[in-house]
C-alpha cells in the first residue's frame, strides 16, 4: 500500500497531465465554493433550496407575488420557492405540485398535492377539492426534468413540462393576471414561446445572478394571460 502510494505521489509530481488536471480540478472546486455562496446563505436563513435567491431576485425586478394573490407553484420541492411566497401571502391559498413528497409546513393556508403536471385529470380534480371553481392569481413553476445528462434530451424534457404547465394555466390562472416558469433555453425554446405567445400578451426572459453560470435554466416571465 505504501509502495502504491509513493509510486502515485512520484507520478503525479511528474506527470504534466495530472499535475495539470489536479490545478484545473482545485480551480474550478474553488470556483464552485465561492458562486455557492447561495447555497450557504439558504441554509444560513433556513431556506430548503438556494433556488429562492432566483425568485427573490425575480420578484425584486418584476414584483409578480402580491399579499393579496392566491398561487400555486409547481415542481416545488423541496420548498424553497414556497417559503418566500408564503413571507408574503398570509391568507389567501397557496398549492404546491411536485411529483416528490415534500415535508409538509404547518400553514393554514398552504396545502400541498403530490402529482405531476402530466396528469392533467387528477391534478384538475385535486386542485378544484381545494380550491372549488376558483382559479389562481398567479402560478409560478421552478419545474426541472430529472436529468439524463444527455442535454438535448434534458432540454426538451424542460420544454414539455411547461407546455403542461401552459395548458395547465388555461383552466387555473385568472385572465390578465401572470405566471413564471424555468425553462433549460436552448433549440427547442422556440416550441414554448409559441405556446406562451398564444396565451400571454407578452413574455420576457431572464437568467438572475443566482443561477450557475454553466446552466442553460432561464426564467420565463408571462405578462397578462390574455384569454378566459
Ligand atoms: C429545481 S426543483 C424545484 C425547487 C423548488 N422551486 C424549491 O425552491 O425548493 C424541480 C422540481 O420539479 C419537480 N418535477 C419534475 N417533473 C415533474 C412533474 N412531471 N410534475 C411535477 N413536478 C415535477 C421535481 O420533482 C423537482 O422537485
Amino acid at each position: 500500500m505504501a509502495k502504491k502510494n509513493r509510486v502515485w505521489n512520484a507520478w503525479k509530481q511528474v506527470s504534466p497531465i495530472k499535475t495539470w488536471f489536479h490545478r484545473k480540478k482545485k480551480v474550478n472546486q474553488w470556483a464552485y465554493i465561492v458562486r455557492d455562496e447561495y447555497a450557504i446563505k439558504a441554509q444560513k436563513a433556513w431556506f430548503r433550496a438556494r433556488s429562492v435567491y432566483k425568485l427573490l431576485e425575480i420578484q425584486e425586478r418584476f414584483w409578480l407575488i402580491k399579499p393579496e394573490f392566491s398561487v400555486m407553484d409547481i415542481g416545488c420541492a423541496p420548498g424553497s420557492f414556497l417559503q418566500a411566497i408564503r413571507n408574503i401571502v398570509r391568507e389567501k391559498i397557496i398549492i404546491w405540485v411536485d411529483l416528490k413528497e415534500v415535508k409538509p409546513f404547518s400553514y393554514p393556508n398552504v396545502k400541498t398535492i403530490v402529482q405531476s403536471i402530466f396528469e392533467y385529470d387528477e391534478l384538475s380534480k385535486s386542485v378544484i377539492d381545494i380550491v372549488w371553481d376558483d382559479r389562481f392569481d398567479l402560478i409560478t413553476s421552478d419545474i426541472a426534468p430529472n436529468t439524463t445528462w444527455v442535454f438535448d434530451v434534458d432540454q426538451y424534457a424542460s420544454v414539455e413540462l411547461n407546455i403542461a404547465i401552459c395548458e395547465f394555466s388555461d383552466r387555473f390562472l385568472k385572465k390578465g393576471w401572470n405566471m413564471l416558469l424555468k425553462v433549460f433555453k436552448w433549440e427547442d425554446f422556440n416550441d414554448l414561446a409559441m405556446q406562451v405567445r398564444s396565451r400571454f400578451e407578452k413574455f420576457v426572459t431572464y437568467k438572475p445572478v443566482a443561477c450557475r453560470d454553466s446552466s442553460h435554466e432561464e426564467y420565463v416571465i408571462c405578462f397578462n394571460k390574455i384569454k378566459d
